[in-house]
């Protein structure tokens, strides 16, 4: 007797009776950037289809992606002025600030998560306060990443997400969140984030890459995936509400081995350069860009994440890529 998988394959009836995923569409986040000005929305060369809003025209932008069903952002901002204490991010009257109110009061159902780092407000650009000898100082910095997530939540922010991988700052910003009446107020801690080269088109829309240095002292050797499960139980044990993988196509194995250990749902990140290599490959004609992305969002899915962070979102949403 021959054994015959294929009959369970011969039309596609019975293969979506069958489809053990489907990415649901409420687990999809869409990151945006928001920047002062007004009426601005300025392409990110290197993410086509990705933008940086002035806060009218971030409003206007997710009329649309609200209609198309999208129930989350995750939200970075672009701030006017950068200085050595990163002090426009926990500025209340900064840019995500003001975004975050202006959104939550035309979207209150709009689930809005911040990024919460110090890079982007950093005139050098690193993640936290830069010693003299050029390393970062760790534990002054969580007490800026703290009061940076307690103006998010004072903003009206649902959730923070702590990007910047110092030790023990889940830790500080569940406490600060706390004494400041936000016990409700999830955490999603970005906990297993690589030192990644895919990270480069972020960098631009953000203008946020480090003048010297890199980020290998704080972000994690992607040669290893142990440590990025010791980093996982570290940040559950510290508070984290959910824990993340970032990226996500290069390291699937690892949020494989995350989702079956941790007892809290798993994100991952999609990011900004595994986004612009669909792009770029799809401009020039070399791939199917539908079904590419559509391939990506279920391996994320397969290999076990809950949330998918992703450039795609809209477009997953408005081409009917979710299946
Ligand atoms: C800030 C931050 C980065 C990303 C998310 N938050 C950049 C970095 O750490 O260098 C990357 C997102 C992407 O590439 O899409 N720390
Ligand atoms: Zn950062």
């Amino acid at each position: 007797m021959i054994i015959r998988p294929r009959r369970l394959r011969k039309n596609e009836t019975i293969r979506s009776m069958v489809a053990e995923t489907a990415v649901n569409p409420d687990s999809l986040v869409y990151p945006m950037f928001v920047v002062e000005g007004e009426k601005v929305k300025e392409p990110i060369p290197s993410m086509p289809g990705q933008f940086r809003f002035s806060i009218d025209e971030i409003l206007k932008e997710l009329e649309s992606c609200v209609a198309l069903g999208l129930k989350s952002i995750l939200l970075f901002g672009i701030p006017s002025y950068k200085d050595e204490m990163a002090s426009s991010a926990y500025d209340d009257d900064g840019i995500v600030q003001r975004a975050v109110r202006s959104i939550k009061t035309k979207f209150p159902d709009l689930y809005v998560i911040t990024d919460v780092c110090l890079c982007e407000y950093m005139s050098h650009g690193h993640c936290g306060i830069v010693k003299e000898d050029g390393d970062v100082d760790n534990d002054p910095t969580l007490e800026l990443l703290a009061k940076t997530a307690l103006s998010h939540a004072e903003a009206g922010a649902d959730m923070v997400a702590p990007s910047d991988m110092m030790d023990g700052r889940v830790a500080a910003i569940r406490g600060k969140l706390d004494e400041g009446g936000y016990q409700n107020l999830p955490i999603m801690a970005y906990s297993a984030k690589f030192a990644s080269a895919y990270y480069g088109p972020f960098r631009d829309a953000a203008d946020s890459a480090p003048h010297f240095g890199n980020r290998k002292s704080y972000q994690m050797d992607v040669r290893n995936g142990r440590e990025a499960l010791r980093e996982v139980e570290l940040d559950i044990e510290e508070g984290a509400d959910i824990v993340m993988v970032k990226p996500g196509l290069a390291f699937l194995d690892v949020l494989r081995q995350t989702a079956e250990m941790s007892c809290v749902p798993v994100a991952v990140y999609n990011v900004s350069g595994e986004y612009s290599m669909v792009k770029a490959a799809a401009q020039a004609g070399w791939i199917d860009e539908n079904s590419i992305i559509r391939e990506n969002l279920l391996a994320f899915k397969r290999a076990g994440a809950d949330i998918i962070i992703t450039y795609h979102a809209k477009e997953a949403l408005e081409k009917g890529l979710i299946s």
